[in-house]
């Protein structure tokens, strides 16, 4: 028997969909490659790719999600009796099952930084040779594969209280969290000296840093960083009751992602520009770069904690949105099944896993087709999966979809009228259309 659950409220929704969301795409890998390729000029196209691409995918997941009201490996066939079409689902299902195999072992060593920055807190130790401690750490098999448990045990922790009292109450108390730590640790940022330098390295648009595979990256970003593609906003969307107005949710949604890229600039440039450091240090950012920074301040641990605090709180509420649709497809939601699958996925997760949390130490010389074992699954789920699912997502909703379902969904305002034609044409002929063009440069690289 299904026992379809529901948000408590508008608000929880919004910021379990924000959570989802803001994770390691806005916070980790958008700074680093934005102070590589042109800085505000790059942020300008991030911005137009997720208004044009991003937000209208993520308004076709919640139309789906809230009008089928059932999981996503059910939810196209059942809205156009077509049961060839939850195909777009089973691939969102098994995309992110991988997804969260790798993105876990990135939570595990957020989890194993914060151990040691307390420990550090607490004895009053400097750390120091920051890259050397960082590669042998992640390096370590046993701290990579106990940090990545550790990471999916939380997640599962919380999704197997359920949609209310876990995925819900988990957000409504991180989310807040997370600005608050934002607004910290950028009020530090921003009274260093030299804090301005950082601030116009950040802001000033150099178009002539802009390349194609920046444009590449601004647009699967623009994917990726709004969770759309593998079906979590339909998830997240099925337990909506049908007041809340979607395209205001979305748009929330959307601006709070950008805002929090930002602020991620805000919190990051300025810190690295006062000692003169520069900032496009690939992902070491967060655990070699940022540590060196905080210890050379006063109270510096004390801020680099709370700065992983914020990462931990991001990273997290995206996992749970990913356990999530997994879940919600194996128990065909039915919530007496709920913590059974929570446990049997965790550990899939994590045996699949394995491998991804290996490849900085045993497994490192382990190459083939885009580099480590890590390397390919990211390039099998950012560059492949997730552009196809999105791909899928717009055909779907722009030629299979009962075009009175989306009508019905959307527009409840006079006003919404001439956006839903918008959105109606960009689904149907430039979304397919920028991601073919996509896919196709990508293979002719
Ligand atoms: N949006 C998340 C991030 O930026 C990743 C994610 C993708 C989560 C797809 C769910 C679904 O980290």
């Amino acid at each position: 028997m299904e026992t379809q659950s529901q948000w408590g409220s508008k608000l929880g929704f919004i910021l379990a969909s924000a959570g989802s969301a803001i994770g390691l795409g806005a916070m980790w890998k958008f700074p680093y490659v934005m102070a590589d390729n042109g800085g505000a000029a790059f942020l300008v196209i991030f911005i137009l790719f997720t208004m044009l691409i991003g937000f209208p995918l993520l308004l076709s997941e919640f139309v789906i999600g809230r009008h089928s009201k059932t999981y996503s490996t059910r939810s196209f066939g059942h809205l156009t009796g077509n049961r060839v079409h939850n195909l777009i689902g089973h691939l969102g299902n098994i995309g992110v099952f991988i997804l969260l195999s790798f993105y876990s072992v990135i939570g595990g060593w957020i989890l194993i930084y914060i151990i040691r920055t307390l420990f550090a807190l607490v004895t009053g130790g400097k750390q120091q040779d920051y890259e050397g401690v960082f590669g042998s750490l992640i390096s370590n098999p046993l701290y990579a594969l106990g940090g990545q448990a550790l990471f999916i045990g939380l997640t599962a922790l919380i999704v197997a209280k359920g949609i209310q009292n876990g995925i819900e109450r988990a957000s409504k108390i991180m989310m807040p969290l997370l600005f608050v730590a934002f607004i910290i640790v950028i009020i530090r940022s921003l009274t260093l000296e030299h804090a301005m330098t950082g601030v116009s390295y950040f802001l000033k648009p150099d178009f002539s840093k802009l390349s194609a595979d920046s444009i590449l990256f601004a647009l699967g970003q623009s994917f990726f960083s709004l969770s759309v593609g593998f079906g979590g906003m339909l998830t997240y969307a099925s337990y909506l009751d049908k007041k809340t107005d979607l395209t205001q949710s979305g748009l929330s949604v959307v601006l709070l992602n950008i805002l929090i890229t930002i602020l991620a600039g805000l919190a990051i440039f300025p810190a690295t520009a006062s000692l003169g450091i520069e900032a496009a240090q690939g992902p070491g950012l967060l655990f070699i770069v940022l540590p060196y920074v905080f210890d050379q301040l006063p109270l510096g641990q004390l801020f680099y904690l709370i700065f992983l605090l914020l990462f931990f709180f991001a990273t997290i509420t995206s996992s749970i949105s990913l356990l999530e649709i997994n879940v919600s497809n194996a128990t065909k939601n039915d919530n007496n099944k709920r913590v059974k699958a929570v446990i049997l996925l965790s550990i899939g997760v994590f045996a699949l896993g394995i491998p991804s949390a290996l490849s900085s130490g045993l497994l490192s010389n382990t190459k083939f087709l885009a580099g480590t074992f890590f390397d390919n699954m990211d390039y099998l789920v950012s560059n492949i999966m997730l552009p196809l699912g999105a791909f899928l997502f717009s055909i779907f909703t722009g030629y299979l979809l009962d075009r009175q379902i989306a009508h019905s969904e959307l527009v409840t305002k006079p006003y919404q009228e001439p956006l839903f034609k918008i959105w109606i044409f960009l689904l149907k002929f430039i979304i397919p259309l920028v991601i073919i063009g996509v896919f196709l440069s990508l293979i002719l690289k």
